[in-house]
């Protein structure tokens, strides 16, 4: 039942937006719940985190034309494409998981950043389907987020 309302509204989301355009609404929306998050990674020595715009719905221009950025935000949108498409096998989305999480342990991701994930991923697609995305979606997509937080973070 969850992975039919998390999949659903995922090919809803895709349908009307890029991966680009997902990815970087969603990791903007985690840098302003939590900015330390930015310094784990390599595009932010091009990036001045004062310049972090606080207006989830006001594109950061500096931020938005990053290539660094840009590149991650479609690399985490295709990663979540992939999972989505094999939750109905959830030993290969345990595989694929465990080893993402393993190699983001090394990027220096805390248990608690997934929480944050959470929050900036219920927060975006609400942000993006507006009346589409209700209390059945928000608790499927909590609970997405709790798996990829269970599996990622097994070997802290
Ligand atoms: C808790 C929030 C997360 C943070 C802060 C985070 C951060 C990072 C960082 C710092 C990198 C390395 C990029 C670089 O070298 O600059 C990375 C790579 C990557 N992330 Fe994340 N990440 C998060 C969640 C996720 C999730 C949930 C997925 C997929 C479901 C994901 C998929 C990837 C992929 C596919 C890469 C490419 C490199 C690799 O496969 O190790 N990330 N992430």
């Amino acid at each position: 039942m969850k992975v039919d309302v998390v999949t659903s509204s995922w090919h809803e989301i895709r349908a009307v937006a890029s991966a680009e355009a997902i990815g970087t609404m969603l990791f903007h929306r985690l840098f302003v719940l939590d900015p330390v998050m930015l310094s784990y990674f390599r595009f932010s020595s091009t990036f001045d985190v004062n310049a972090l715009s606080i207006d989830f719905s006001t594109p950061n221009k500096e931020l938005f034309e990053n290539v660094g950025f840009l590149e991650y935000a479609r690399i985490v949108v295709w990663a979540i494409d992939m999972l989505v498409k094999d939750l109905g096998d959830l030993g290969k989305c345990a595989e694929i998981l465990t080893d993402l999480g393993a190699r983001h342990k090394e990027y220096g991701v805390t248990i608690l950043n997934y929480d944050t994930l959470g929050v900036a991923l219920v927060g975006s697609l609400r942000a993006e389907l507006k009346g589409k995305f209700g209390e059945r979606e928000e608790e499927s997509w909590m609970w997405l987020s709790g798996v990829i937080k269970a599996i990622m973070t097994k070997t802290e």
